[in-house]
């Protein structure tokens, strides 16, 4: 069997990034210290929400769930990444490439629809002030969350039982440095036109949708901020939308163009410097900007910090 074409194969090659030798150990050290950054900037956060009770608004909870889902997200990426540069043995089974996959989409899906649900809190809270704390109930707020999880499962679910239908031959080196969904289709040698319809259909359905919908929510707030111009209110719309829509734009900025743009000249390179902003980058990033000139926030960790260590300055 073995050397044979038509081997089934029990594992593969992650490549993982394109570096210079020389440069190796400089990349471990940085990516294990935004990995770090990552883990501790969202557990910081959600054990904020946790604790203090003036950031139980839906606001903070949905943010909690965010950073939720970015300490998982780049958890199911980058520890392998990490592994596989400090180890030198790029070997992955079939198995944990498929599930690494799977969650892969799942915390990428969830993330996607849980900036949809913030949209809709900040649209409410703008332009209907006065009725928000009836509308975004936390009876909405949770079915909101479930519901997040929910959608979420489809899409990891479909993408996998497609992929454990192709078969893998000779070939086992992914150019990449995680199982992502294309470099794994370039691999299989059965046809995989049926999975790469539907990539492109769920990535127009679950991307595309939720972006048109946040879209829409800012369409929402900026007409009612036109309406009656005040300098007070573009004010406040700044400072309680401004979070959400960085992250917003980082989020799809990066799915959207490497994904959804066709391009004839992505390199493998080109396409792992793309992955690195969003598996790396985007999840570290989200609790700065939240937190950084978020009042309540800094108020929190004030409060927190200085009813556990009875220590205030
Ligand atoms: C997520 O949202 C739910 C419902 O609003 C909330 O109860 C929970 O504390 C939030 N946080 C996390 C980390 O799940």
């Amino acid at each position: 069997m073995a050397g044979s074409n038509q081997s089934v194969i029990s594992e593969f090659l992650l490549l993982g990034l394109p570096i210079q030798p020389e440069y190796q150990n400089l990349c471990y050290v940085l990516f294990l210290a935004m990995y770090l950054i990552t883990v501790l900037g969202n557990f910081i956060i959600i054990i904020l929400i946790i604790l203090d009770s003036h950031l139980h608004t839906p606001m903070y909870l949905f943010l909690s769930n965010l950073s939720f889902s970015d300490l998982c997200f780049s958890s199911v990426t980058v520890p392998k990444l990490l592994q596989i540069m400090n180890s030198q043995d790029p070997s992955i089974p079939y198995a944990a490439c498929l599930t690494q996959m799977y969650f892969f989409v799942l915390f990428g899906s969830l993330e996607n629809f849980l900036l949809v649900a913030m949209a809709y809190d900040r649209y409410v809270a703008i332009c209907f002030p006065l009725h928000y704390t009836s509308i975004m109930s936390p009876m909405l707020c949770l079915c909101l969350v479930v519901l997040c999880w929910v959608l979420s499962t489809f899409p990891p679910l479909l993408h996998t039982l497609l992929m454990a239908r192709l078969t893998f031959c000779a070939d086992n080196v992914i150019h990449h440095f995680f199982c992502d969904i294309s470099a794994l289709l370039k691999l299989s040698c059965s046809d995989t036109s049926v999975n790469e319809f539907w990539v492109v259909f769920i990535g127009y359905i679950f991307l595309v949708i939720p972006f048109l919908l946040i879209t829409l929510s800012y369409a929402g707030i900026v007409s009612s901020i036109l309406k009656v111009p005040s300098a007070q209110g573009i004010r406040k719309a700044f400072s309680t939308c401004g979070s959400h829509l960085s992250v917003v734009s980082l989020f799809y900025g990066t799915i959207i163009g490497l994904y959804l743009v066709p391009s004839t000249d992505n390199s493998p390179a080109n396409e792992t410097v793309t992955a690195m902003m969003y598996t790396v980058v985007t999840p570290m990033l989200n609790p700065f900007i939240y937190s950084l000139r978020n009042r309540d926030i800094k108020g929190a960790l004030g409060r927190v910090v200085c009813k556990k260590t009875f220590f205030c300055l």
